[in-house]
């Protein structure tokens, strides 16, 4: 038992360094500035994956051991490609999806890790935080919201949740994540029954073409496409005259389906704009123990986040 204000985020923690030990420095320095409103955020994220877990087989530990694969297996090696290189290893959607999403295995353990990374990381936590703390009150009252991209679903869990939220719809290419999102709003008894369908943003003839939401969210998702503004250009035939959309990209974050190379926040912004989007808010997150000074200075991985309306 822990008397800490946060019991939910110390039990992960815990387990994480119980199965590795290493980690501990990381994690020390990766808490040491996030504020109270970014820490209750991930006090409940981190409630909902401990109850998650339990519904896994190998529970905690097989997440921990998968956000270990994460940072060790997964995101490791492209880093090394990275600062060698100065570009990611993959580079064209088709490589992303037979090495990624269309590998039910790897993208299992992948969006096990990077749900874990959502509490643990600090960019990723501050970005969740930022999410459900200042993008969702902006929605007006009833909004209809996309995600595109759900991948683990805790994203669209908390917008499920929120009481300005009327429905919530998420589409993925991969079927893991569709299957994991699904499990993830029915085992956590998400407020709202969510429309999931597999589908690929670009298919123009998918069912549903002229679906229409005031709310889209894009997480971690136009990083792994060849043309980020044409995913956004395609995502904006969905969002109505007065929609908002959330725009979460990492920059200088190497990862196997990471093929756009995103250099920072005004970078993202100009794609934004080029797309027909005029951003109405942005802001960025270092990685964990680093401040945004130096990682825009070294190209280190920062978050960047930005809400726009279509012009
Ligand atoms: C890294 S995950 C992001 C998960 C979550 N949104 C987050 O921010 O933690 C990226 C997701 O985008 C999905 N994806 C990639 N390309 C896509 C496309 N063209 N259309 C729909 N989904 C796509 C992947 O299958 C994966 O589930």
């Amino acid at each position: 038992m822990t008397d800490s204000v946060y019991p939910s985020i110390e039990i992960l923690k815990d387990r994480i360094t119980h199965r590795w030990p290493e980690h501990a420095t990381f994690i020390a320095r990766s808490f040491t500035h996030r504020d109270a409103k970014t820490m209750r955020v991930g006090e409940q994220l981190a409630g909902l994956i401990l109850k998650l877990a339990a519904t896994e087989p190998g529970g905690i530990d097989k997440l921990s051991d998968d956000y270990r694969y994460l940072c060790e297996e997964i995101v490791l090696p492209e880093e090394v490609y990275f600062r060698r290189n100065g570009r990611y290893r993959v580079s064209n959607f088709a490589d992303a999806n037979a090495e990624c999403y269309a590998n039910a295995p790897f993208m299992s353990r992948y969006m096990n890790g990077l749900l874990l990374s959502n509490v643990i990381w600090a960019n990723h936590a501050e970005a969740f935080a930022s999410f459900v703390n200042d993008y969702l009150p902006r929605l007006d009252a009833g909004a209809r919201h996309l995600e595109i991209g759900p991948g683990h679903g805790l994203f669209l869990f908390f917008a499920a949740g929120a009481a300005n939220v009327g429905s919530v719809t998420g589409w993925d290419i991969s079927p893991t994540s569709i299957e994991k999102t699904r499990h993830a709003l029915n085992v956590l008894g998400a407020p709202r029954r969510p429309t999931l369908k597999l589908r690929d943003l670009f298919d123009a003839s998918a069912e549903g073409e002229h679906e229409q939401f005031e709310s889209i969210a894009m997480s971690e998702i136009l990083e792994h496409l060849e043309d980020p503004a044409a995913a956004l250009r395609a995502a904006g035939q969905h969002l109505t005259p007065e929609g908002l959309i959330f725009v979460n990209v990492p920059a200088n974050s190497p990862a196997p389906d990471h093929i756009y190379l995103f250099e920072g926040l005004d970078h993202a912004a100009e794609v934004m704009e080029s797309a027909g989007f005029k951003v109405i808010h942005s802001v960025d997150f270092p990685m964990s123990g680093t401040t945004i000074e130096r990682a825009r200075k070294h190209k280190l991985a920062v978050s960047c986040l930005l809400t726009g309306k279509r012009c």
